[in-house]
Order: C-alpha cells, then structure tokens, then sequence
C-alpha cells in the first residue's frame, strides 16, 4: 500500500489490473479530453509506463481502490514531467465513471499531493488540464490549485494548475493538525490518512 485515505487505498499497479482499469481507460465518454479512450493494448502499455515510472522515480500514477470493497475504480497518482523545459510533479487522476460524483479524485488526488510535499519534497505539485475538463479542473480547485499560464502541451492547450509548499501548508495546516493527534492515538503503519473532503 502506499497511501490510506478515509475511503481509499493507493497502491502500485500491476499488469494484473489490465482488465479492471479497461473500464475506467477504456470508457469513450470519460476520456473525452484524450485524443481517444485506450485500447486494452494501450491500458497494458499505461500500466507498463508506471511500473517503469515507480522504479525510475518511486512514484507514479497507482491504482485506487475502494477501502470498503477492494475493488478498484481508477488511478490517482504523481508523474514526473516535462512541462515548458522544468522538471515538475503533476498529480494525476482517472475514475470510473458509475463513481463519479462522491467525492473520490478529490479525496485521492489530496492525499497525491500531500504525498508529493511530505514524501517527495516538492517545491510545487501541479495538474495539466484541458480548459473544457470542467470536471477535473473543479478538482484541482476543491485541492488548493490555481489556475495559470494555457500551454500547448502534448499536442493540446493545457492550463497549468499549481499549489506552492506554502500555499498548502495555508491551506491544509487545521488538517494536518488534526491528522497529527490522531496518528498520536493509533497504531498501524498508515502513511497518510485524510478526513472526508
Ligand atoms: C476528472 C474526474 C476524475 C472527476 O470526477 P468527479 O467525480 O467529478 O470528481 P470527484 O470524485 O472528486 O467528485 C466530486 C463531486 O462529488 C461531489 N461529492 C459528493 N460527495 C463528496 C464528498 N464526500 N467529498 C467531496 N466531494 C463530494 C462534489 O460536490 C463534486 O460534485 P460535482 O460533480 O457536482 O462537481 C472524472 O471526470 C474523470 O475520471 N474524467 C476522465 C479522466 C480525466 O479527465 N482525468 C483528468 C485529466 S486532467
């Protein structure tokens, strides 16, 4: 495991997800903002980019699971990349559509980048959006995040999204207070834990 929210458990993929996360990659009116929803072929390749990226770097994008079901419904992570010549830590989301709407990219993709600012030392964790990704933008926001300068990246305009070291401390200091306290009180080796969102 790699990160334990309220709901939620990140851990890394494994080729043995292909046919669970085909449903979340694969879905046409999910990935309308990608060139086009993957294949079962392209979902292998995703996973092998990963496991590629979690020896490289440690991290990457990991399957997210529903805590009360094991089931897993998406992925939620951080990348490592290029973006206008500087090295930078974007967090990433994908969830199947019949669970849109509780709350959960926003709830993993918090835990993300907390993860990037305690784990990874990140000066900044940013989200690359297309402009028309509502959806994806109102959850960068719910987290934190501006939005900055549009950027033609990986062959579309992208706004960069960010959230600074400070700015998240601001932002999240009640709740890291809280989380401090009871982590104080119980046992277990769980890396972050989030209240609700
Ligand atoms: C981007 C994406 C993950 C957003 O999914 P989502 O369901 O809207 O986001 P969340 O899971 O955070 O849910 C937020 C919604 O749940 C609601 N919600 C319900 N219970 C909630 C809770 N306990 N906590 C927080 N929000 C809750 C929020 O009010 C919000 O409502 P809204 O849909 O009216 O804005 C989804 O659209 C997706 O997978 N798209 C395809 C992949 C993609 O584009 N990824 C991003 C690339 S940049």
């Amino acid at each position: 495991m790699i990160l334990e929210t309220q709901r939620l458990i990140l851990r890394q993929l494994t080729v043995k997800d292909i046919d669970t996360l085909l449903p979340v990659l694969g879905d046409a009116e999910a990935m309308v903002y990608y060139p086009h929803p993957f294949s079962r072929d392209e979902v292998g390749q995703f996973i092998s980019k990963q496991i590629m990226r979690y020896a490289k770097t440690g991290h990457g994008l990991w399957a997210m699971l529903l805590k009360t079901t094991g089931e897993l419904i998406g992925d939620c992570g951080l990348a490592l990349q290029d973006v206008e010549g500087r090295k930078e830590i974007e967090a990433g989301y994908h969830l199947r559509r019949d669970h849109w709407h509780n709350g959960y990219a926003t709830e993993a993709a918090r835990a993300c980048i907390r993860y990037g600012f305690d784990k990874l030392h990140a000066k900044q964790v940013i989200c690359m959006i297309r402009p028309e990704n509502r959806p994806s933008r109102r959850v960068a926001e719910r987290n934190g995040m501006a939005a900055g300068k549009l950027v033609f990246w990986h062959d579309f305009n992208h706004l960069i999204y960010s959230i600074s070291r400070e700015q998240w401390f601001v932002a999240f200091q009640k709740e890291r207070e809280a989380e401090k306290s009871r982590k104080e009180g119980a046992d277990g080796d769980v890396s972050v834990f989030l209240d609700s969102v």
